[in-house]
């Protein structure tokens, strides 16, 4: 609902150094994360990801729901040689939040 969208805004400064989200957002060191939930990985046109990346989208991967929190739990656990340099979300509300604000920008 609307108030974890919220939350999940705030939680997202702390990806904001480097993703941008919404209206107009484009790639920065990070992909732009328009429509991310529920569509590959390692698919944001433009964006030149790092190798692993690249095989995770050559095998298919989706971000469900389960994926991102994965993923946004342990960067560096889910995809080694990733260059997104965080730490990772240990608070599991925090993780919900993200999530649902990122699906808040689905088309
Ligand atoms: C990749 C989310 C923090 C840099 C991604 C992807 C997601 C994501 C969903 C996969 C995109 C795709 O498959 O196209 C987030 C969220 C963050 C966060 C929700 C905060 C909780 C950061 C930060 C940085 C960063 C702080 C930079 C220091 C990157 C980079 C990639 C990436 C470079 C591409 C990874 C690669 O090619 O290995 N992020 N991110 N992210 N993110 Fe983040």
């Amino acid at each position: 609902g609307p108030d974890l969208i919220a939350a999940g805004e705030k939680v997202f400064k702390k990806c904001a150094a480097c993703h941008q989200v919404g209206d107009g957002a484009r790639n920065r060191s990070g992909p732009a994360l328009n429509n991310i939930l529920g569509h590959p990985a390692g698919a944001v046109d433009g964006f030149r990801y790092s190798s692993v990346f690249q095989d995770m989208q050559a095998a298919g991967l989706v971000w469900t729901e389960d994926e991102l929190a994965a993923f946004l739990t342990a960067p560096k656990t889910y995809a080694a040689g990733t260059k997104m340099s965080f730490r990772g979300l240990s608070d599991e509300e925090d993780l919900t939040a993200v999530i649902a604000y990122l699906g808040s920008f689905a088309e």
